[in-house]
């Protein structure tokens, strides 16, 4: 897309479902218990701040709100259920990362793209995300109430929103590495989006 596409994106009115999720309010198919909601509040409130410090238009603030607020909307489903809302080439990822791509189908046409897809990578990354996605990426990693690495991420925070691509080079090479240490897979997205945000830098 190019700028001056983006910048006309970014002004796009608010959708009636991202208007809802700004507020808090989620759409009925939504599956979470208490302490997600809590998680997604806090992811919320983190890109509410950052697109605020961004001095974003006040409708792209409210949308990375949104997002916030939407990226788990299935996490507390069963993986099960999900299988189905996926595409074919989805269906392969672990369980535990099924509720992005799943949210993202259903909110097809009821979010902005950008918002949509924001939610479908938010677990596995994507070069593809723009600075939405990253930003979701990192609130979703970075959001205070997660009981790991409290202090390095604490001092990830201090930086963003200001240095959010070095920021993002610092939690992928983490997550790679908390990967390979588990002898786990490493997504071919995630391998392009850690590539992505390297080349770019170069
Ligand atoms: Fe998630
Ligand atoms: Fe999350």
């Amino acid at each position: 897309m190019s700028g001056a596409g983006s910048t006309e994106a970014r002004l796009e009115a608010l959708t009636a479902v991202e208007l809802a999720a700004a507020r808090g309010e989620l759409p009925s198919w939504s599956r979470i218990t208490p302490k997600r909601r809590e998680h997604m509040a806090r992811v919320a409130a983190l890109l509410e701040e950052w697109a605020g410090t961004l001095r974003l238009p006040e409708v792209e603030v409210l949308r990375w709100a949104a997002a916030g607020w939407l990226h788990d909307a299935l996490r507390d489903e069963e993986p099960g259920r999900l299988v189905h809302d996926v595409t074919s080439e989805e269906r392969d990822l672990p369980g535990p990362t099924l509720h992005g791509p799943a949210a993202a189908a259903r909110l097809q046409g009821a979010v902005h793209p950008r918002v949509q897809n924001a939610v479908r990578y938010h677990t596995i990354g994507h070069p593809g995300l723009d600075r939405l996605g990253r930003a979701l990426y990192l609130a979703d990693f970075l959001e205070p109430g997660r009981p790991f690495s409290v202090e390095w991420r604490a001092s990830l925070r201090d930086r963003m929103p200001q240095e959010i691509d070095p920021v993002l080079l610092e939690v992928l090479a983490s997550r790679l590495q908390h990967l390979i240490e588990q002898r786990k897979p490493i997504r071919p997205e995630t391998a392009a989006f850690w590539s992505g945000v390297v080349e770019e830098r170069q």
